[in-house]
């Protein structure tokens, strides 16, 4: 099959466009047919080693980690799935990825797509809005009418925050640049702050979850902004200092999971038109590595997807 695939850590220059062997699907894996994969961050911080410890990683390695396909073959031991099937998923990271034609994925990874949406929007869901969900519900624990201020609100995993939030009857605020203003609004955020112009600390108080995907600084300066006994929850480094301490603040950092049961809920929503994914940009398969220089800029509104069939 073709696939990108590198052979070592490094830069975009490193992925390569070939012939790789078709992957054999396990007793519990469904072996999918490739429409679109999704591109995120960890996609190119993988290629470079960055993030080796977590991902273990064999060369040659297919990066990518978001998928929606057609189920094309099934293990002996997977019942919940036939082929045909359209399906979605998000892949575990320690194993070839989506950049190709096939992927051989475990069963319990792997919901059916929304049935409202193309390939290309649907590979945009899984491992953005996994993160988003189980960042706010699960890990932040986010209720109805509860202040939320959400970091970097027109990103992959931020556009779907905002509309989760939204739809949980939270109180949601975002931060985003000035070209992003009203996009995030339209997202349906009630408030948005354009961080090249105010420090959002000047003018957001007493919110009960500051969901951060920036870490840093960003991160430390959020802590002005929650409520005594207030949760802080971050896809990236979680770190505490005097004020987190003193405010007894809850700092909490998470790698979000595949959960079939969190992607069908999704899927339900958008079927039910309450969420939309966010296309930033679609290239095919063989530009994986300008996708990738893209995403690591750091300004991508939504998400960026890379195309391997194109649908009529
Ligand atoms: N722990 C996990 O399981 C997990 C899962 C997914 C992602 N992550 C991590 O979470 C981070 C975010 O992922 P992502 O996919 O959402 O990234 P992304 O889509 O690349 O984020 C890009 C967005 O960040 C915004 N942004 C940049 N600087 C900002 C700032 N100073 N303040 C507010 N917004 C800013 C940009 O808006 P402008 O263009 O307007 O600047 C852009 O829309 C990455 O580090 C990723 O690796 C972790």
């Amino acid at each position: 099959m073709k696939a990108i695939r590198i052979h070592s850590f490094g830069g975009p220059e490193v992925l390569k466009s070939e012939e790789a062997p078709m992957p054999e699907p396990k007793a519990d894996e469904v072996l999918i047919k490739i429409y679109a994969s999704g591109v995120n961050p960890v996609d190119w911080k993988i290629r470079e080693g960055m993030s080796k410890e977590r991902f273990p990683t064999n060369f040659p390695l297919i990066p990518g980690w978001d998928v929606s396909g057609v189920a094309e073959r099934m293990g002996e031991d997977v019942t919940n799935f036939k082929r045909g099937d359209e399906v979605y998923s998000r892949p575990d990271l320690t194993k070839n990825g989506t950049y190709a034609e096939y992927v051989a994925v475990k069963a319990s990874q792997v919901a059916l797509k929304p049935k409202t949406i193309d390939h290309v929007h649907a590979a945009a869901v899984p491992l953005a809005g996994l993160t988003a969900w189980q960042g706010l519900f699960d890990h932040g624990k986010l209720k109805a009418g509860e202040r939320v201020l959400i970091q970097a609100a027109s990103g992959g995993v931020g556009s779907f925050a905002v509309q989760f939030a939204k739809w949980k009857g939270a109180y949601v605020i975002g931060t985003t640049s000035g070209k992003n203003i009203e996009f995030v609004k339209s997202l349906g955020a009630d408030e948005v702050i354009d961080y090249e112009k105010e420090k959002f600390e000047d003018r957001v108080k007493n919110v009960d979850l500051v969901f951060d995907t920036q870490g840093g600084e960003i991160q430390k300066r959020s802590f002005h902004v929650l409520k005594a006994g207030g949760r802080l929850i971050t896809t990236v480094k979680p770190e505490s200092n005097d004020e987190s301490k003193s405010k007894h603040i809850q700092v909490d950092g998470y790698m979000a999971e595949s959960f079939p049961e969190d992607l069908h809920q999704i899927a339900g929503l958008i079927d039910l038109g309450k969420i939309k994914p966010i296309i930033g940009k679609v290239l095919p398969l063989e530009q994986a590595a300008e996708a990738q220089r893209l995403s690591k800029e750091g300004h991508t509104r939504g998400k960026i997807v890379l195309e391997v069939v194109h649908e009529a």
